[in-house]
């Protein structure tokens, strides 16, 4: 089997993280976050990258943009092409424009969604194979499904959320590979569980505890899987299909409800 070999990340760096003060998830916790530990957290996390090889670009956070650390959900990347996200919620519009600077200011030719589309980048979206996994119900509806089919030339599997803790996709499913897909089932429904046992060679069931341990989190690359401290289970169940487990806090961004991979755009990998 190929695996995919990430190069090239976009990651930003949090120093006002500690300034988020409003609640569109129901895992976020203003008023105990620090800025000084989760810039601890990401520089780790950088390191980690470093280590395997990747280039890290990094964005420097600006001030009332708490989410805006949250870089793979700012957009869809493929060959020096951007498709620009749009949020759902107010807060978090004012990203955006931060986000189109950089990736403008770095030569990539950006796409625009229609008015009317919401997508939160790779927060609900997975390139799968020949397809494009995205999660609708909080973050994305169907008329997401439509314009991305049409502006990737793809199909598009559509994967119908129906638990609020689970609002992206990139917190219930986590593809490892072109054969194996993690996810955890209470987040999907009925219909979409069914479509995901029907396309994924090699679907594994997240726990509970591996669910709420921010398992699906995670970033793969090479045999190495780079996840959430805290969950042996999960550690278990990649050594047994042959990868390695690589360990990182990120316990400081699970307060605003995301982690390592809402943490990391991937700018370029070779498949
Ligand atoms: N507080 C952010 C929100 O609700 C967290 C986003 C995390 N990103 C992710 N890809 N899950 O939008």
């Amino acid at each position: 089997m190929k695996h995919k070999l990430i190069k090239r990340v976009l990651m930003c760096q949090p120093l006002f993280f500690n300034s988020l003060n409003y609640v569109i998830n129901p895992w976020m916790k203003p008023g105990t976050i620090t800025t000084k530990k989760a810039l601890t957290e990401w520089k780790q996390l950088v390191k980690t990258y470093e280590q395997q090889g990747i280039t890290v670009e990094v964005i420097n956070q600006q001030k009332n943009n708490p989410d805006m650390v949250f870089a793979t959900d700012q957009g869809i990347v493929r060959d020096k092409k951007v498709i620009l996200s749009r949020f759902w919620h107010d807060e978090r519009k004012g990203e955006t424009v931060h986000y189109e600077k950089w990736f403008r200011k770095k030569g990539y030719t950006i796409l625009y969604l229609p008015n009317d589309i919401y997508c939160e980048g790779n927060g609900d979206t997975f390139l799968w194979r020949d397809k494009l996994l995205i999660g609708l119900g909080y973050r994305a509806d169907k008329k997401t499904s439509h314009a991305l089919g049409k502006l990737l030339d793809r199909e598009v599997i559509s994967l119908e959320i129906t638990d609020p803790k689970f609002y992206h996709l990139d917190v219930g499913l986590f593809p490892l590979n072109n054969e194996t897909i993690f996810y955890y089932p209470p987040a999907f429904s009925q219909k979409s569980r069914g479509v995901l046992k029907k396309i994924v060679p090699n679907l594994i069931e997240f726990t509970r505890e591996e669910a709420y341990g921010f398992c699906a989190n995670s970033v793969v690359t090479d045999h190495h899987v780079i996840h959430q401290k805290g969950t042996p289970t999960f550690q278990t169940k990649l050594k047994q299909l042959g990868y390695a487990s690589i360990e990182v806090e990120a316990g400081e961004f699970m307060k605003s409800g995301g982690g390592i991979h809402c943490l990391t755009n991937i700018l370029e990998e070779t498949t």
